[in-house]
C-alpha cells in the first residue's frame, strides 16, 4: 500500500483510473539527506488517527531500515489526537518507571517531554536503557516548536559502538556499567516520580524485583545502584549496538559549574546520577567526553516543526534533546517493552 494513497493525493477521477495499477506503487518516497533524520512528507490527512492506523505496517517498516523516521505533514496539534495516533501506531503505551527527571502526564503512557533546563542539551541517550524492561519503540510528537535548537537529534548505536576504541568497548561489553542515584526533592525526579509510590516497602520491593541494589540514608533519602549491559543485541536484527546512558548520566556530562554545585552540596557520592564502570571504577572526564565527542560525530539532526512526527528504534537509535530557546512542547511515548534478560542477560538479571 502506498502511504500517500489515504491522505488524499490521489482524488476523484484520478484515483479510480490509477486504481489498476496501485499495486505497483512506488515505495513511499522518504527523504534521505545526510546529517539528517530519514522524512517522510505526507499531505495533512483529515483524521490523522486513521492515517496513522492504516499506515502503521509501512511506517514501522521504515523504522526497521533506517532505525528512526520523522513524519511530516501530519499537523498535530492536540494532546488527544497525538495520543490516538501513537495508539494506533504501537498499541498500548508503557508507564514510565525509574525516570530521571519529572514528566507532565498528558495521558496514559502519554507524557511531555523530560523537564530538563532549556539551555542544557540532554545528550545522546537510549530511554530507561538502565531498566531490565525497555521501550523498544519511542514515539514523539511536536505540538510547539522551539525558536531556537531544540532538535531531538539520533545517533546510530551500531555505528557508534563500531567507532569507539575496540578496548573501551569490549571493557564495557564485559562489564557492562553502574548506574548510581540519589534521590532528593531538589533535583532529578522524586521518589514517587521514579517508582510511582513513595511507600519504602512499595519501592524497596520494586528494587528487588528489578535488580537494584539500594540503601536508605541517615536523612531517609534512597541511594540505588544498578549494573546493566552496555552493548546488547538488537532483538531483530541481532546485531550489536551500544545501548546505554554511560556518557548523558555520567558527572563529567554535567556542565561544570552545575557539577561543581551539586558536589559541593551532596558530596562526590551523593550526586543525583552517575556512572561507573561495571566494576565500581570511575569513568575518567577523557572517556566521557570521548564516548560524548562519538556521538557527535554520528549525530543527525532536524529541526522541529510543529505537527511533526517522529518514531525511533530506541535500540538501534540513541536519542538527544538539544539546547534550546522559545516554547517547546513535544509530547513522548514509549511502547513495545523488551526484557534485556531474554536477549541479552546481565549478570544481575540472570541472577534472578
Ligand atoms: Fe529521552
Amino acid at each position: 500500500m502506498s502511504l500517500q494513497e489515504p491522505s488524499g493525493l490521489l482524488s476523484g477521477d484520478r484515483k479510480e483510473s490509477e486504481m489498476s495499477s496501485f499495486s505497483l506503487a512506488p515505495p513511499p518516497e522518504v527523504e534521505l539527506q545526510p546529517g539528517k533524520p530519514p522524512i517522510l512528507h505526507v499531505e495533512p490527512p483529515g483524521d490523522a488517527s486513521s492515517w496513522a492506523a492504516e499506515h502503521r505496517d509501512a511506517l514501522r517498516a521504515q523504522v526497521a531500515e533506517h532505525g528512526v523516521i520523522l513524519v511530516r505533514g501530519l499537523g498535530l496539534r492536540e494532546a488527544d489526537q497525538v495520543g490516538a495516533v501513537f495508539a494506533g501506531l504501537a498499541g498500548a503505551l508503557m508507564t514510565e518507571r525509574e525516570a530521571f527527571a519529572p514528566r507532565r502526564t498528558h495521558g496514559p503512557g502519554l507524557y511531555s517531554s523530560s523537564a530538563w533546563p532549556a539551555n542544557q542539551p540532554m545528550c545522546m541517550h537510549h530511554e530507561l536503557s538502565y531498566a531490565l524492561e525497555v521501550p523498544g519503540l519511542m514515539l514523539f510528537a511536536c505540538l510547539s516548536a522551539p525558536g531556537q535548537g531544540g532538535a531531538t537529534a539520533v545517533a546510530d548505536a551500531e555505528r557508534v559502538l563500531e567507532a569507539l576504541p575496540t578496548g573501551l568497548g569490549e571493557r564495557f561489553e564485559r562489564e557492562g556499567w553502574l548506574l548510581t542515584r540519589n534521590y532528593n526533592e531538589e533535583i532529578g525526579a522524586s521518589l514517587a516520580e521514579s517508582f510511582g509510590t513513595d511507600d519504602r516497602a512499595a519501592v524497596e520491593h520494586y528494587c528487588r524485583a528489578h535488580a537494584i541494589d539500594f540503601a536508605w540514608q541517615p536523612d531517609g533519602s534512597l541511594r540505588t545502584s544498578q549494573r546493566r549491559s552496555a552493548v546488547v543485541r538488537h532483538p531483530l536484527t541481532g546485531r550489536r549496538c551500544w545501548f546505554n546512558q554511560i556518557a548523558f548520566l555520567n558527572e563529567w556530562t554535567l556542565d561544570p559549574e552545575v557539577r561543581e554545585f551539586l558536589v559541593d552540596i551532596h558530596g562526590e557520592d551523593g550526586l543525583p546520577f552517575n556512572t561507573r564502570f561495571g566494576d565500581g571504577t570511575p569513568i575518567g572526564e577523557d572517556i566521557v567526553q570521548l564516548l560524548n565527542s562519538t556521538y557527535e560525530e554520528h549525530t543527525r539532526r532536524e529541526p522541529w516543526q510543529a505537527g511533526d512526527l517522529m518514531l525511533v528504534d530506541n535500540i538501534r537509535t540513541a536519542h538527544s534533546r538539544e539546547a534550546f530557546t522559545g516554547e517547546r512542547q513535544v509530547l513522548v511515548a514509549m511502547a513495545e517493552p523488551q526484557r534485556l534478560s531474554d536477549w541479552c542477560p546481565t549478570p544481575e538479571a540472570s541472577r534472578r
